[in-house]
């Protein structure tokens, strides 16, 4: 899976930061560090399984700042909190190139309601919803719909403020848990049915380059059952989403919530995801926008791309994507299977050494998330703890390869979901 780019000799290399501490910045930085002009490829805080790991947390705008400059990176920031908080408006203001959408236009991921109004506002077909800020009113309404319902917190919730409910006792419960908890706000949507499929691209503010498009796996459970996580496994290309769809997602998506973000004042630099649903009939919602990479759709995606992502990065930066060709994309299917802790997105146990984890891998690559180094030991720092990747022929030989290096992992909690890929194994 080595990206094998002809060097350019003349070019300055070029030093990047990423900022996040996932599988999804591991990634990033694995990827970005095969650039033929890669200087150093920084990851700040990183985890167990980055290499040039700078102990600056994520929220540091400041310090982040300071060692761009210091270093002369680039900066390319995986998760939304920093986004949402402003830190790309910090880094323009201090004249340091940052890939990254600024605060106002991540909105469309870091309020819900906003970002359905912007839909609206702008013809992107989503599903209805009211907003409620009263958990009376929002049950009340829930009552009145009498159907499955969606419930979701306003709010950035790390993809675990939403709760699909079969009917108004469930939304009802579900509202007041939310609530009760401290969400201030809470949106009643329409239950959608279809195939989810996620749709990624990099923007500069004028352009959109589509990314290969990638389905997640959100519930913690076999058979999409148990509670919404941050994503459990994905796989690359999405199952529903052939050359036409793709256009589609790019036509009536991605290209008119750009424009709508430059034309409300907000231009979008950065990864523009669009969570679809694609119904029957080719009926076509976005679920959600998000304001970054996916998480763990970043890791298939990053295992397929055959392009030198620096260079692509660089000109989102800069405002040159125009004049980039297409991205290229091994022809390939990538599978991720997410290794977690047993009890995520819930409590669960970390400081547990992981075995297996360093041998050859034969095809794969495992990204590390939830890790950190003592020593020779690689221990268990969170939920998300590996996400195991493999590429294919068939998307049941990426999944076949990602699952037989699953398997020589293990630590005492370990967890995964077993049908990583299934649906799309079937729909193919
Ligand atoms: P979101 O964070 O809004 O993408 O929601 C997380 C997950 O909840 C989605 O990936 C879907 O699986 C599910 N979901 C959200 N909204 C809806 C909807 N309107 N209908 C059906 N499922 C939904
Ligand atoms: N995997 C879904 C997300 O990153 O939001």
């Amino acid at each position: 899976m080595e990206y094998m780019g002809a060097p350019q000799a003349a070019a300055p290399l070029g030093n990047v930061l990423v900022v996040g501490s996932g599988g999804r910045e591991h990634a990033l930085a694995w990827r970005l560090s095969q650039s033929p002009r890669a200087g150093t490829v920084h990851v700040a805080p990183g985890n167990g399984g980055t290499e040039n790991s700078v102990p600056i947390g994520a929220g540091d705008a400041e310090g982040l700042a300071a060692f761009a400059r210091e270093n002369e990176c680039l900066t390319v920031v995986g998760p939304e909190a920093p986004l949402a908080a402003g830190i790309a408006d910090r880094f323009a203001a201090a004249g340091l190139p940052l890939v990254g959408p600024t605060a106002a236009a991540a909105r469309i991921e870091s309020s819900k309601s906003w970002s359905k109004e912007f839909m609206q506002r702008h013809g992107i077909p989503t599903a209805r919803h009211e907003s409620f800020d009263d958990a009376g009113e929002a049950a009340a309404h829930a009552r009145r719909l009498g159907g499955p319902v969606v419930v979701k917190a306003d709010g950035l919730a790390a993809g675990k403020g939403v709760t699909v409910c079969g009917g108004p006792d469930e939304a009802e419960a579900e509202v007041r848990r939310m609530m009760g908890g401290g969400v201030g706000r809470v949106l009643l949507e329409e239950r959608l049915e279809g195939a989810e499929a996620s749709f990624i691209a990099l923007c500069d503010g004028e352009t959109a380059v589509p990314m290969a498009a990638s389905q997640d796996h959100k519930r913690a459970g076999d058979g999409d059952t148990g509670p919404n996580t941050g994503g459990m496994g994905a796989c690359s290309p999405a199952p529903h989403v052939d050359e036409g769809m793709a256009r589609r997602i790019q036509d009536e998506v991605i290209e008119p919530a750009l424009a709508g973000l430059r034309a409300e004042g907000a231009p979008f630099c950065g990864f523009l995801y669009a969570g679809v649903m694609i119904g029957a009939g080719g009926r076509l919602d976005v679920l959600e926008f998000n304001a970054r990479m996916g998480d763990p759709e970043c890791q298939a995606i990053m295992a397929r791309a055959d392009f030198d992502l620096l260079a692509y990065v660089e000109a989102a930066a800069a405002g040159t994507l125009g004049e980039m060709a297409p991205m290229r994309w091994d022809a390939r299917h990538a599978a991720c299977v997410v290794l977690a802790s047993r009890g995520y997105p819930g409590s669960h146990a970390t400081g547990e050494e992981i075995a297996g984890i360093g041998e050859d891998g034969g095809g794969s690559v495992v990204f590390h998330a939830g890790t950190r180094r003592e020593g020779p030991r690689v221990l268990t720092a969170g939920g998300r703890v590996l996400g195991v990747t493999a590429l294919g022929g068939t998307l049941r030989e990426a999944v076949g390869a990602a699952y037989a290096r699953a398997g020589r992992i293990s630590w005492p909690s370990k967890y995964c979901r077993s049908d990583i890929g299934r649906a799309g194994i079937a729909a193919a």
